[in-house]
């Protein structure tokens, strides 16, 4: 598609996909063409006032991001690292010695929810049921028709519910009782002297586990993935461990996790790659075609653990830059360091046919036995 149709428009979809890496990085950089609030380029009446903060614009955008921002400063996320060290540890202890396991069942699935509910500060009793909220939240939906389709948004819906009345309660508990843990800097934090209300606070919590626990795991998993797929990418880390970060960065780019950013919408008539985009037409950023673009990356097919530089686009570009990057980041390094060291041979269970996520949207696979 880079080559034949770089910008095309998807008649089903009624939405223009771009495929080439300067003009993905064009769309997501320019956000005053390319808005990501629907409401406001479509003029609609209604209100984005407690609209989640990937589908802000300037100024709210700016504004509340401040705000967020607050919470995953660079030390806040370092200071993590012993306890995202632990939980590794944990994990990985659990299934030493079994031989075969489901990697994301028993590690890159439960990881980033341990930890999230950790800085959020939820007690560990309730972890259980916090997984079990935040898994079904994330699930994709089996069928894209139909009454089951609409059933799974239905208990999508529930859940949200009971999950933010979770959230309302543990918010209540800390304005009373403040603790050391990042629902306290939410409701504390502060810019041009203002706070964050209620919902924003409700939705912003809703964001992070969408936002945050599916992607690390997919991380994770595609990156052993690639190992089992080139087992000479294990020989190369075992020998150069300093390597590690450098094969995260590669393993973004290679297998994107999230495959493509569905929505930004223009805001004016805009020509990108020789078609003209109309104002209010949705435009699909693919990250994952921007990722293998030979005109960036040189044998952009290889997967190549010193690749370097590696300006790949998998957690967005701009304003909306993944603000969990550096958790991610921090995450998957510590996370494949453990797996490299401890897992002296990995490959896939015999027989195993890798099963992808239906969504388009998300590049994973359901399982990973190895
Ligand atoms: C935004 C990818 C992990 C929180 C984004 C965007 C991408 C992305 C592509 C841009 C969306 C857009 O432009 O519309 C990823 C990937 C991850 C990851 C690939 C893991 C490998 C996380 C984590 C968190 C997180 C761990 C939080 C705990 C967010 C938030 C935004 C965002 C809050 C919205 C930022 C904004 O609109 O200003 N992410 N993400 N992400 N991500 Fe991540």
């Amino acid at each position: 598609m880079r080559e034949t149709a770089p910008v095309r428009y998807d008649q089903d979809r009624d939405t223009w996909d771009v495929f080439r890496y300067e003009d993905v990085y064009r769309v997501l950089s320019d956000h005053t063409t390319f808005s990501s609030n629907r409401n406001a380029v479509l003029r609609s009446n209604q209100s984005s006032d407690n609209a989640s903060l990937i589908a802000m614009d300037p100024p709210q955008h700016t504004k509340y991001r401040n705000i967020v921002n607050r919470a995953f400063t660079p030390k806040r996320v370092q200071d993590l690292a012993p306890r995202i060290e632990e939980i590794t540890r944990e994990l990985l202890d659990a299934v030493e010695g079994t031989g075969e396991v489901d990697l994301i069942r028993e590690f890159a699935g439960p990881l980033p929810v341990i930890v999230i509910a950790d800085i959020l500060g939820i007690p560990a009793a309730d972890r259980h049921l916090f997984k079990e909220w935040s898994d079904k939240l994330v699930e994709s939906p089996h069928a894209q028709h139909d009454e089951a389709y609409q059933a799974s948004m239905m208990e999508k819906a529930r859940v949200s519910q009971e999950l933010g009345a979770y959230f309302k309660k543990q918010l209540d508990a800390r304005r009373v009782t403040p603790g050391d843990d990042l629902l306290t800097v939410l409701l504390e934090a502060e810019v041009e002297g203002e706070r964050l209300n209620e919902q924003q606070l409700l939705s912003f919590c809703l964001l992070l586990l969408v936002a945050g626990n599916e992607t690390t795991t997919n991380l994770i998993t595609n990156a052993v993935r690639a190992f089992a797929e080139q087992p000479e990418l294990q020989t190369k880390l075992r020998e150069n461990p300093d390597l590690i970060p450098s094969a995260v960065e590669e393993a973004l780019r290679y297998y994107s996790p999230v495959a493509a950013i569905p929505s930004r919408f223009a805001t004016q008539d805009v020509e990108l790659g020789g078609q003209w985009i109309k104002q209010g037409d949705q435009v699909v950023a693919w990250l994952n075609s921007a990722n293998r673009d030979e005109a960036k990356f040189p044998n952009a097919d290889q997967f190549l653990v010193d690749r370097n530089p590696n300006p790949h686009l998998a957690f967005g570009w701009g304003i909306h830059f993944c603000l969990g990057a550096p958790l991610a980041r921090l995450e998957g390094q510590i996370a494949l360091k453990a797996i490299i060291e401890r897992m002296p041979n990995i490959r896939f269970k015999a027989g195993t046919e890798l099963q992808p996520v239906t969504s388009t949207l998300v590049f994973a696979v359901k399982e990973l036995p190895i």
